[in-house]
């Protein structure tokens, strides 16, 4: 039995819960000064005072894991990424920087369109090898679990493609995966002005085959104004539930039109993006239980106003926080960027930025009760940082100070 201990820590960060954190449950992040983690195999045994610890267990049984008095975090999951797909999109970005409008350039057939085109002229070997070193990059800052989407396919095909690279990737690499399917992410040429066909489409030919080959966890839709509208998205989450899908959404990302409110209706596991969220929209998802995913970095990106995290937290919503890495509107991966625009400029505070990555997060992806803290019976994915306080991870503006990474047990 591979048995470990992490001793000399400044503190341990539990986030301890095994059911997301609302409102002002946020803040409370369970720190253990001087705190010590048992892990036996790949599961936390025991976590405590330093000098509790060594009462109870045998020092010279395990192997002993020196935090040189930093402190100890639980992994982030990354709840919200699209890290699978083809080709880039630079030239894009080049033209937003000169003003050009985001829903414009995938109206005129770039945007998500653009990478729909690189992703089915990738092969599946190219797009497993893409993946894997981005995922490699998100094991640096700390990530221990991602969420990844199709939605490059628009066709049968390519959707299948996508859906599989990510299987294939969850086999190989240190990283836990959770996959969703995406297919009504963009409306293909073939199908404008005919939204409502190509989602029985994806009703009658993509889903079936997502679900009888056990491809995906989740399912997603872009809900939008000029892509799917709520009643086309209300019709494709329901059938995707029915056949055992989970469910998100891109809900009120640029427009107003009740995507969190149709998450809550439809009891899904989160609504993501909400720039534009109503008060109705925060009550429900607040009421419901309905993660409300934040993805700053795109906001950052597209230049347009954060979600108001702050307002969400106050009306007692369950906050997670996420990259949105994808080829278009956000293409980072960098966790140290995310922490620092929820601390400046979403008014978020260093504990729920934390509950927000761990705990929060892990609920995004319906994981709560496996990980997202450092409990007993939880996997052990376990950060140590470069610092003596968590509250480092704001401050150090878009640094990684995440030092070593520990998954099922081991230093990765
Ligand atoms: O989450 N909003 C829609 N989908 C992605 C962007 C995908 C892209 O631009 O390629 C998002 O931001
Ligand atoms: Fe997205």
């Amino acid at each position: 039995m591979k048995k470990k201990m992490i001793l000399n820590t400044s503190e341990v960060v539990t986030c301890s819960g095994s059911r997301p954190k609302f409102g002002k449950d946020m803040e409370n992040i369970g720190i253990i000064k001087n705190g010590a983690v048992v892990i036996e195999d790949d599961k936390i045994v025991s976590v405590g005072k330093e000098e509790d610890i060594l009462k109870k267990y045998n020092k010279d049984n395990y192997t002993v894991i020196d935090a040189q008095a930093k402190s100890v975090i639980p992994g982030f999951i990354d709840s919200h990424t699209h890290f699978v797909f083809g080709g880039y999109r630079e030239e894009e970005f080049s033209w937003r920087l000169r003003g050009d409008d985001y829903m414009d350039i995938m109206r005129r057939g770039g945007g998500i369109i653009s990478t729909v085109k690189s992703t089915k002229e990738a092969s599946l070997e190219e797009l497993i090898q893409s993946g894997k070193k981005r995922l490699d990059s998100m094991l640096d800052f700390g990530v221990t679990t991602v969420e990844g989407k199709s939605g490059y396919g628009l066709d049968l095909e390519t959707e299948i493609k996508q859906l599989k690279a990510m299987q294939e990737i969850k086999k190989e690499h240190e990283i836990d995966i959770a996959v969703t399917f995406l297919g009504p992410h963009a409306v293909p040429e073939e199908y404008k002005g005919k939204e409502d066909e190509f989602i029985d489409f994806q009703i009658e030919k993509v889903l079936p085959e997502v679900v009888n080959n056990k491809l995906a966890e989740f399912a997603d839709i872009f809900c939008e104004e000029g892509v799917f509208n709520i009643e086309q998205s209300r019709r494709f989450l329901k059938k995707a539930k029915e056949m055992g899908l989970k469910l998100k959404l891109h809900a009120d990302e640029i427009v107003q039109l009740g995507g969190a409110e149709l998450a809550a209706e439809l009891g899904a596991v989160s609504a993501d993006h909400l720039l534009q969220v109503s008060d109705k929209g925060i009550k429900d998802m607040a009421k419901k239980g309905v993660i409300s995913t934040l993805l700053p970095g795109t906001a950052f990106c597209l230049k347009e106003e954060y979600a108001n995290g702050r307002k969400m937290i106050d009306e007692g919503c369950a906050v997670a926080l996420a990259t949105d890495l994808n080829p278009g509107s956000c293409f980072t991966n960098s966790v140290p960027l995310i922490i620092s625009l929820a601390a400046l400029y979403m008014n978020l505070s260093p504990e729920e930025i934390i509950t927000a990555l761990t705990i929060n997060s892990a609920a995004a992806v319906d994981r709560v009760e496996e990980i997202g803290s450092i409990d007993p019976g939880k996997k052990a994915y376990i950060l140590i940082l470069d610092y003596p306080s968590y509250k480092f991870l704001p401050y150090h503006v878009g640094v990684n100070i995440v030092k070593t990474v520990i998954k099922n047990g081991k230093i990765v």
